[in-house]
């Protein structure tokens, strides 16, 4: 059972919690590769997704994690919804509380919005992702696929190249990592790296090789061109040949280090795609841990309501 009512970020959540979701879902993950999808878990809830920006991996991965579970789950899309009449998003929430919602997960592009909606609502809420601020979901099914590979999360080096400064994600893993007792080495260009990061437990690098040295796991960040205005870098071509992660990059990590990316990808910009598709890419496995991580939030957040 989680402390928290909701699970807004991984900022909120201490280490117990963060290993109690990735234990539970590691045994989700093991039941679905036997191909068992039907659970009792959550039977008898509803949960609903609200999202008011584009998903492909979050918005499936937390459906499908409820209907394995064997909940009621509705779909809403802000563009299809009462949000186009002027509805805010406490009153959305008064009315999804109404119809007895048991969880809300909703994705918002104004950091902060989940942590309002929470304070709204009597149902759970799940941060899918706020703007710049947390993807908490994401980082844990990143932590957990790392769990699968390395004996602890204790003592790894995770190297995290890309779109800092627009990333969520980035965010998420920085505090989940930092609690779990890993390091998190960050690049960036200058431009794409957010001040005063090191203070928030980052190791700040100043090359790509400084940030892949020794790494266990070289992640990879989308270049988020949705939240900028232009002039961040000249190209995305240059962008993959001065920032981008490649086999020559590969080099400075430890032999065999994971590659991983949250998605979706810029193919050949934030990593080649001979990484992506290599031996040592868990990106695939990053999307199957998407589920099994979701599936241990919901019951863990319901759980003490069976
Ligand atoms: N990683 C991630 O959040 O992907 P989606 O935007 O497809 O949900």
């Amino acid at each position: 059972m989680l402390k928290h009512k909701d699970v807004l970020g991984l900022y909120e959540l201490d280490a117990e919690e963060i290993d109690e979701i990735l234990t539970v879902g590691m045994s989700m993950k093991k039941l679905l590769r036997q191909n068992i999808k039907k659970l009792p878990h959550l039977q008898g809830k509803s949960v609903t997704t609200l999202f008011y920006e584009n998903s492909t991996r979050t918005r499936c991965s937390f459906e499908l994690a409820t209907k394995y579970m064997g909940a009621h789950v509705v779909n809403i899309a802000a563009a299809s919804s009462s949000v186009q009449k002027g509805e805010t998003l406490v009153d959305t929430g008064k009315t999804l509380d109404a119809m007895k919602n048991d969880v809300i997960v909703i994705r918002h592009p104004m950091g902060g919005a989940p942590a309002l909606l929470a304070k709204t609502v009597k149902a759970h809420v799940v941060n899918a992702g706020d703007g710049m601020n947390e993807h908490p979901s994401q980082a844990l099914l990143d932590m957990l696929t790392m769990r699968e590979n390395f004996p602890s999360l204790q003592g790894l080096t995770v190297a995290i190249l890309g779109d800092i400064r627009h990333s969520r994600v980035a965010k998420s893993n920085l505090f989940g990592l930092r609690k779990m007792g890993a390091t998190v080495k960050m690049f960036a260009p200058r431009t794409l790296m957010p001040a005063e990061i090191d203070k928030m437990g980052a190791v700040v690098c100043r090359s790509r090789e400084e940030a892949v040295e020794g790494a266990d796991v070289v992640m990879g960040l989308r270049i988020q061109l949705e939240r900028q205005h232009g002039g961040n870098f000249p190209s995305l071509g240059e962008y993959a040949k001065f920032y981008g992660v490649n086999e020559e990059i590969m080099q400075y990590a430890k032999k065999g280090a994971l590659v991983m990316h949250p998605g979706p990808v810029n193919r050949g910009v934030e990593l080649t795609s001979g990484l992506i598709d290599g031996d040592t890419s868990r990106i695939e496995e990053q999307v199957l841990s998407g589920i099994a991580v979701r599936m241990a939030i919901l019951f863990l957040l319901t759980k003490e309501e069976i």
